[in-house]
Order: structure tokens, then C-alpha cells, then sequence
């Protein structure tokens, strides 16, 4: 890793696991709620055995983190082991031992022979065992949450899904679906975790139970494989220019330090060997002023670098190594052949694998994210990710304007409309005019949740036609459907102000308060305005601009968007004549 550093510790039997992310930039909100969810995630699975029964896996947080937000200094993880009530003596740090029930007869595919031969611990394979055992993926899935609570934070989604599990092929994302699969990871991994084995649907979930079922009653286990995808992933992380920097050799260490993962294909890996170059490879298109790939064999990389279609790769797991139908091994302290031993164990592990191969692909992909954009503070990436993300692009495509009520996005929106010669829209007015009554009158008629439900059609329609410079109203952000859209369509830039500026200017429209349903009725409207702002604060935080309009008339609020427009522009764009001017270069003849 070059950015992030990370380690863990921990035996599987002892009191608990720890770890430490060191890297992460200071401003990011963090909820512990988000860790436990993906602990939970790789807790379930169809074929996992009893230890699972016993843990309740949670993380505490226990630095690196105040009052919900990152400090910038290194993130610190416990999660305890609620099996160690059981073997306190057994796992006992203190003086002790030897064990009454040594582990000498290693088990065929663990690390049991190969780890005692290297530590002299012949013995008792517990010394191995303990630390080889997977329970230590639990941290890296928590590490993991964190890692991925940031690229979320950006726009970044990622998710998995089973793709086989002994040799039932399951189906396919891209088939089962495409939206999800090729804008909104996250989203497929949801849909993959209400099935017990992760598959996309109930045929191949019947059919992977199936094959379980028979394995367990040949007391044997099995493996599979998985497919990691990450959405929204902006062109040009990792680089070319060294061995250890490719992103597709960095992602594919990173799946192949999980205990089992025996394989990795990036994009069409495997199947492209036996194909031709005009089958494989993704022709380049230009559609709307913006490049587009006809497909994504590649499986978003490129020379090692990130090529801005969404990143696909799968992890090829070996059938679990501890079997109950043992193998033939031979017992280190008498040095006769006997069975393996046996310990408490699942009969495949692929659904879990799937969520600990998510967390290795957020930590590569975090680690390349800074790497590539430095980033003390979230603040700090935020436009130059716009850049990236924005990079295949000859134009910027719309400009959303956010921002609390009073921060101008209405007033400088259209003179920045007639400066860039788009059309502005203005969210609110549009959904008042279809619905033929005022913001305030549909709050009342119908409620806040039915207007959100406007807003977000309003929104989706806007996102559908030519770049306009798009006014939102100051609730329309609060939901990942709204970034998401708006990050795909264009470049989003916060207004803002302080409370009492805000209400200042709306003072000076005495209807506008009285207007605004979330202000009227509220005498303190200064107080008001900054409790909104709070709770609003880190949606509004995620924008690509900010711009501060204290003290600045509407003409000057758009001269400075359009300077701030004009840092993220990338590299296409002096060809199109740069953001709201002239007309792209005439094409080449082929
Ligand atoms: C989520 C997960 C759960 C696993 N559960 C078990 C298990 O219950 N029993 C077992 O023998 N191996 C299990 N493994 C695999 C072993 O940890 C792994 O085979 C062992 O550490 C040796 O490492 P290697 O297979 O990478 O060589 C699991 C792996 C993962 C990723």
C-alpha cells in the first residue's frame, strides 16, 4: 500500500481482534453502524459452520474518531471474540500449557504443516492454526467499512455477488442486473445479500443450496467463485509508469492475501486468452462530448490504470481445507500416518468471502484514490476528484447548484445560465408548475415525503435532457439517489453562507420565509437556519465547489463559478473550446 498502512492482530480463540488504519483523511463522517453492517454481511451464509452462531460481531471504535468524524490520526478497531469465555485457559496470554488437546495432525490445505515447520511449532498446530484461521477477515472487514464509508462518501460504490460455488455457475450480474451492475455496486450487493448463498436469483440460489446440501452429506466442503464490482470508480487511479503502482496487480494482491483465494481474473481475464483483439478489446466512442466504451471487457483498467467504466473482478476460492471426511495426514509428534484433524468449520465459505473481498477491494482502492490525490481532509479531495471523475468529458454537462434557502442559487444560477449559453432550471418552479400548487401547499396537502418523491423525478427528468444549470431546492440532496445521479450527469457546486446572512437576504423578500415551509412559523428564523445547515451539513459537504457569497452580488457569484468550473476542467476540454463556449473541433478523418 502507499497511502494507507493497515495491520491487524488477533488469534482466532483469543479475547479479540484489533486493528489499525492509518491514513485516512480528517473530515469524513463515520458511524459505527456502517462497520457492524458488514460485519453482519460476512457473518451469514448458507454452509457456514457453528462459530458463526456464537459471535455477534461489532467494532469499537477506539481512536481516530470524534464526535462521528475522522481526525486524520490512525483508526483504531476492537472486536471481541465472544468465543473466548470458552478457552480462556486454553488461549491464556499468562503462563501455562502445555494444551491437554494439542493439535498435531495437520490439515491438508491449511497452514497448519507449512506454518510449524517454519516456526518450530510442531507441538501444538494451534500456534499456527490460531492466527491462519479466517476469523482474522473479520477485521479486514471492518478496516474495510471504513475505507468504503470514504469512496461512498465520494461517489465510489462497491458490491459482490456469488458467481459459483462448486462448479454451479450462478447468474451473472450484467444479466440478472444491468443497472445495478454497471452503475450502483452497493445496490447489487444489497440484492445479493437476501439470498443465503449471494446469488443474484432464486434458480441459482436453489441450485448453490443444492450443492451445499450434497457436499455436507458427503461430509466434504466445497469452494467457488465471486465477482467484486465497483461503480463510479473516476478514470486514472493506479499508473502505468511502475511494476507496483498497476491498480490490476495491486487489487489482485490485495484478493489474493484472503486465506483461500486461490485465483483472480480482472474484467474477461481467463476467457479473453482465447479470443481476438477485436472481441476483447473496448472500442472507444464519443457520445454527448463525452467518450464511452462500446463494453468493458477490460473490466475497468488499462495499462494499470483505472479507465472510468466500473471495475470488475472475480476471486476463484478453494474448498474449505478443514473436512470432516479427513484426509490422510501424519501426526508430528509420533510421526504415524492418521486422519487430519478436525476443528469446528464451515462447508463453504464463498457467500462471506464475497463481503471480505468487497472490504480488500475498498482498502487497494482507497489506498490508489489518495495515492493519486494526495488528501489530509475530505475537503481537500473533493474537487480534485471532480477533475478525475469529469476527465472523459469535452464538456462539464450540468451544473447543479445546491445550497440552503437564501444562498443564491436561483439569483446567480441564471446569470451563470446566460454566461455558459445553457438553459437554467430551476427544480423548485418546476415541480410547483406540474403539480399546479406551491411548495408550501403540496408540504401541506401531502407531506414532505410525497414532495422529496417530486423532487427526485424533477431531478431525474433534469439529469435526461441537454447540460442546464440546474437550482435545487436545499432538501433535494439529502439521499444517495440524488448524488448519484447528479455525479453521473455533471459537476455539483455548493452556495453557502452563514445563518444570519441567509436570513438576512430573505428577510428582504418578506414572502419568501413564509414561503419556505421548513422556515415558516419559526420566530428565530437566524436559528432555524442554522439548525437546518447542521443537520444538512454533510450532504452539502460532498459537493465538487464551494463557494462562499457573503458580501457578493449574483453577477459575481457566477463570474466565480465559472473560474471554479474552469479548475476541474480536464484535459479534453480546451478541444471543445471549455466549459459554455464554441463548439468541439471537427472530428479527424478516420
Ligand atoms: C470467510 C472465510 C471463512 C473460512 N472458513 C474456514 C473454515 O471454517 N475452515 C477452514 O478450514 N478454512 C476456512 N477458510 C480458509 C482458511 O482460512 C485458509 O484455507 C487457510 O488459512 C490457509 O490459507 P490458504 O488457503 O490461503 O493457503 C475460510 C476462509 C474465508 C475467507
Amino acid at each position: 500500500m502507499k497511502r494507507l498502512r493497515f495491520l491487524t492482530a488477533g488469534e482466532s480463540h483469543g479475547p479479540a481482534l484489533v486493528g489499525i488504519l492509518e491514513g485516512m483523511p480528517a473530515g469524513l463522517p463515520l458511524d459505527s453502524e456502517e462497520i457492524d453492517r458488514d460485519l453482519r454481511r460476512r457473518q451469514m451464509g448458507y454452509g457456514r459452520g457453528g462459530r458463526m452462531k456464537i459471535e455477534q460481531d461489532a467494532a469499537k471504535i477506539l481512536a481516530g474518531v470524534r464526535f462521528g468524524t475522522t481526525l486524520g490520526s490512525p483508526v483504531a478497531l476492537q472486536i471481541e471474540n465472544r468465543d473466548y469465555a470458552n478457552w480462556t485457559e486454553r488461549m491464556s496470554a499468562g503462563p501455562g500449557g502445555p494444551d491437554p488437546a494439542a493439535v498435531t495432525t495437520p490439515r491438508p490445505g491449511h497452514a497448519d504443516l507449512a506454518g510449524a515447520l517454519k516456526y518450530g511449532q510442531t507441538g501444538d498446530l494451534r500456534d499456527v492454526l490460531e492466527r491462519a484461521s479466517a476469523r482474522e477477515t473479520a477485521m479486514r472487514v471492518a478496516l474495510g467499512a471504513v475505507a468504503r464509508a470514504m469512496l461512498r462518501n465520494l461517489g465510489i460504490s462497491i458490491g459482490s455477488y456469488t458467481r459459483n460455488i462448486g462448479g454451479i455457475e450462478a447468474v451473472g450480474g450484467a444479466d440478472a442486473r444491468p443497472e445495478l451492475h454497471r452503475h450502483d455496486a452497493e445496490g447489487l450487493a444489497l440484492f445479493a445479500d437476501c439470498s443465503e448463498v449471494r446469488a443474484l436469483d432464486e434458480n441459482s440460489t436453489k441450485q448453490l443450496i443444492e450443492r451445499i446440501d450434497d457436499a455436507r452429506r458427503r461430509r466434504d466442503t466445497l469452494g467457488g467463485a465471486i465477482e467484486v464490482v465497483a461503480t463510479g470508480v473516476p478514470p486514472g487511479l493506479g499508473s502505468h509508469v511502475q511494476w507496483d503502482r498497476k491498480l490490476d496487480g495491486r487489487l489482485a494482491q490485495a484478493l489474493l492475501s484472503i486465506p483461500a483465494i486461490k485465483a483472480v481474473e480482472v474484467g474477461d481475464g481467463w476467457s479473453a486468452g482465447a479470443l481476438h483483439g477485436t472481441q476483447v478489446h473496448d472500442p472507444i466512442h464519443l457520445v454527448d462530448e463525452r467518450l464511452r466504451r462500446g463494453s468493458n471487457h477490460a473490466g475497468g483498467t488499462e495499462g494499470g490504470i483505472t479507465n472510468g467504466e466500473p471495475l470488475i473482478i472475480r476471486a476463484v476460492m478453494k474448498p474449505i481445507a478443514t473436512v470432516s471426511n479427513a484426509l490422510p495426514s501424519v501426526d508430528l509428534r509420533t510421526l504415524h500416518e492418521r486422519r487430519a484433524h478436525i476443528e469446528r468449520s464451515d462447508t463453504c465459505a464463498v457467500p462471506a468471502a464475497g463481503i471480505v473481498a468487497e472490504a480488500m477491494v475498498a482498502l487497494a482502492l482507497a489506498d490508489a484514490l489518495l495515492e493519486t490525490l494526495g488528501g489530509d481532509t475530505m475537503h481537500g479531495l473533493r474537487a480534485p476528484f471532480a477533475r478525475l471523475r469529469l476527465s472523459t468529458r469535452a464538456r462539464l454537462g450540468h451544473v447543479f447548484l445546491l445550497g440552503p434557502m437564501g444562498a443564491g442559487k436561483t439569483s446567480a444560477g441564471l446569470i451563470l445560465s446566460h454566461r455558459l449559453g445553457r438553459p437554467f432550471v430551476d427544480l423548485d418552479a418546476r415541480i410547483e408548475a406540474r403539480a399546479g400548487a406551491s411548495i408550501a401547499a403540496i408540504f401541506r396537502s401531502a407531506g414532505e415525503s410525497e414532495f422529496r418523491r417530486l423532487e427526485q423525478i424533477a431531478l431525474e427528468e433534469a439529469c435526461e435532457q441537454g447540460p442546464a444549470v440546474v437550482a435545487l431546492g436545499g432538501g433535494a440532496v439529502l439521499g444517495e439517489f440524488a448524488w448519484r445521479r447528479m455525479r453521473e450527469a455533471g459537476v455539483t457546486v455548493r452556495l453557502h453562507a452563514p445563518p444570519w446572512e441567509l436570513a438576512r437576504r430573505l428577510a428582504a423578500n418578506e414572502q419568501a420565509v413564509e414561503a419556505r415551509p421548513l422556515l415558516a412559523g419559526a420566530g428565530d428564523t437566524a436559528g432555524k437556519l442554522a439548525e437546518i445547515l447542521r443537520e444538512r451539513e454533510h450532504w452539502y459537504a460532498r459537493a465538487d465547489l464551494h463557494l462562499e457569497t457573503t458580501a457578493l452580488t449574483a453577477e459575481e457569484v457566477a463570474g466565480a463559478i465559472v473560474g471554479l468550473l474552469r479548475t476541474i476542467e480536464g484535459p479534453l476540454a480546451p478541444l471543445a473550446g471549455g466549459s459554455g463556449r464554441g463548439s468541439p473541433t471537427a472530428p479527424d478523418e478516420p
